[in-house]
């Protein structure tokens, strides 16, 4: 077998929809940011962003633009990851900046996934929702691509 600890962590991931209510530290927190911004993106802008989904009533909101996706709520943590396009655009003569910008978040995401796998952090990344109703709704100033639940895996399902 190859010895590979990123193998390893892809093996280790597993969506999490159970959840504890254990609260993560700050200092793991603040370097979420930090991670997300850490994977390469297209045209070396600052165009990704990732935010924390703080208030129960965004919480809401975020529950209503995924369909009611149940893990909306329950998860302890929440966080949007999504792309500035208006940033994005300065590059490729604004040309593909939906798909450019889609790849950026989608590799910041999973960049963010694999850090918290290896921290024993649940997650689960859900992509469908409605984008045009989050932003609107959160007067979000970047297109969503992913909501990452995370938090401690509540061990004790199915016993
Ligand atoms: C692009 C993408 C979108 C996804 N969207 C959702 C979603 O909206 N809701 C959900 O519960 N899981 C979602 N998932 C998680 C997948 O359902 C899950 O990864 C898959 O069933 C495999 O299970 P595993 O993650 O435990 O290996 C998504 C995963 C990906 C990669």
């Amino acid at each position: 077998m190859c010895g590979s600890y990123v193998r390893s962590l892809m093996q280790k991931r597993k969506s999490t929809r159970s959840f504890s209510f254990e609260e993560l530290s700050t200092s793991l927190l603040n370097e979420v940011d930090i991670i997300l911004q850490l994977g390469q993106k297209a045209g070396n802008k600052k165009s990704v962003r990732g935010r924390l989904v703080l208030s129960s009533s965004e919480r809401e909101t975020c529950f209503i633009a995924s369909g009611f996706q149940e893990v909306i709520r329950k998860a302890p943590y929440l966080i949007l990851i999504g792309n500035d396009d208006a940033v994005l655009s300065e590059s490729y003569e604004g040309k593909h900046i939906e798909s450019l910008g889609c790849q950026n978040a989608s590799i910041a995401a999973q960049n963010l996934l694999l850090y918290l796998t290896e921290k024993s952090i649940g997650t689960c990344w859900v992509g469908g929702f409605e984008n045009t109703y989050l932003q609107k709704k959160l007067n979000l100033d970047f297109r969503v691509w992913v909501m990452l639940c995370f938090g401690i895996e509540n061990m004790e399902v199915g016993i």
